[in-house]
């Protein structure tokens, strides 16, 4: 695939499409049941408006940020995203790759299909470790463990999978545990022949972050096996106790949709959340994150740093997360369509496409700093579900003037 072709992330995922399987393809580009949220995050996201002011004087617009002490080019990175090794090989190792390169932070997912050890060294000071907290707390223990070790510059733990969601399409694939292809599947992959010869030679499937937890010569089948045996159904608010006492860099909270949440998050000494519905793949019921943000950030103030997923397919995106509160987004299947196209080539292209049109957008709307990016550049469309007490943040006055910028703005902007 000739990734520079890519014009946007929707031709980036038109590639991966062309390049997989109808089995791996529906992999990453389905979610749980109807997929409601799935298309929720994406419409709800476009159904806002950005303000425009004119004649502010844009010649450069600034993107680049700093997160827990680290700076970066820009303020979104690579989210978690596990077993998606059997989408090309490598894929991690690409993706941990295109994000160093463009100095933006990578969130390995806690079941990788290769261990946090071999991918940190590719990408040094760029990688973030996922957590899954496993039923047998010593296995969790040594996860945290094995992330300092590493040398990962943050724990992400995700809390919004207690249970597997149900993913349709999958189970209409006939995908199997571990990833074993039906008839039907093997003989529609004969069309995409770069992709079976990969998986035909390699050990895609493998979920090699678990490899030390089963006995030596398990096969991926095995290995699988018992990374699901370890599913924490039971885990509770307990658990970040002990994780705050095992982890003493960054610990960051990852799907978090209520304000209460948010604050306990706070309470028990998170230093950041993730506003996520896990991009749909869990609760097929739950609101988009882009409606849940402003009201976590009005919550929480300054007490942790708030981010956000779901749903980011352009530039403007990210934009309007960062002035609903957002101070970092992450992409999900943005950098996987990518990767998936085109390995490392077509990872770095989705991450330039985005800042590209960041970029662009920062200088339509008039706005020079990203720091500066707030409520009054953004008209958030009708919600009447959401609570009426929730502050309406479009229409909250100025605290404070900020360079680059003219209007209002919101707490927790530009911390
Ligand atoms: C194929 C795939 C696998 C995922 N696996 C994980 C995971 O292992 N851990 C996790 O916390 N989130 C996982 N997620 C959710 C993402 O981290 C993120 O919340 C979501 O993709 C954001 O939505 P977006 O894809 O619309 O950007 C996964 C998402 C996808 C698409």
């Amino acid at each position: 695939m000739n990734v520079s072709k890519a014009v946007n992330i929707a031709d980036l995922r038109l590639q991966a499409k062309r390049r997989l399987p109808k089995v791996i393809f529906d992999l990453v580009d389905s979610a749980s049941e109807d997929e409601l949220v799935l298309a929720k995050n994406i419409e709800r996201l476009r159904a806002h408006t950005l303000i425009a002011r004119v004649l502010q004087g844009v010649p450069k617009r600034e993107q680049a940020t700093t997160l827990f002490g680290r700076p970066y080019s820009t303020f979104f990175g690579i989210a978690p995203m596990g077993m998606i090794g059997i989408v090309r090989k490598d894929i991690e190792l690409s993706l941990a790759e295109a994000a160093h390169a463009a100095e933006v932070p990578m969130i390995l997912s806690g079941a990788s299909a290769h261990a946090l050890e071999k991918v940190v060294p590719k990408a040094p000071g760029t990688v973030w470790s996922q957590l899954y907290a496993a039923s047998d707390p010593k296995i969790t223990e040594d996860l945290v463990r094995r992330a300092e070790a590493a040398g990962a510059t943050a724990l992400v733990w995700t809390v919004d999978l207690p249970v597997y969601s149900k993913n349709d399409r999958t189970i209409r694939n006939g995908l199997g545990i571990p990833a074993t292809l039906s008839l039907g599947a093997k003989l529609e992959s004969l069309l995409h022949p770069t992709w079976i010869k990969e998986y035909l030679t390699g050990e895609m499937a493998k979920m090699g972050h678990w490899e030390c937890y089963v006995p030596k010569g398990s096969s991926s089948g095995e290995i699988l096996k018992f990374y699901l045996s370890q599913k924490n159904s039971m885990q509770s608010w307990t658990e970040m106790e002990t994780l705050r006492r095992l982890w003493k860099g960054p610990l960051i909270v990852k799907g978090i949709l209520n304000g209460e949440d948010a604050m306990r998050a706070a309470e028990l000494g998170a230093d950041g959340i993730i506003v996520s519905n896990h991009g749909g793949y869990g609760l097929d019921r739950a609101p988009a994150s882009i409606d849940m943000l402003p009201g976590i950030v009005a919550a929480v103030g300054s007490r942790l740093v708030v981010m956000f997923d779901g749903g980011v397919r352009r530039g403007s995106d990210a934009i309007i997360a960062r002035c609903l509160g957002a101070q970092f987004v992450f992409v999900g299947r943005a950098a996987l369509y990518g990767a998936a196209a085109g390995g490392m080539a077509g990872a770095s292209r989705a991450i330039a496409v985005l800042k590209d049109e960041i970029d662009r957008t920062m200088g339509l709307i008039g706005c020079a700093l990203n720091t500066s990016l707030g409520a009054h550049a953004v008209r958030r469309p009708a919600a009447p579900w959401l609570p009426a007490e929730l502050p309406d943040l479009a229409l909250e006055p100025a605290r404070a003037s900020r360079p680059g910028c003219v209007g209002h703005t919101i707490a927790g902007v530009g911390r």
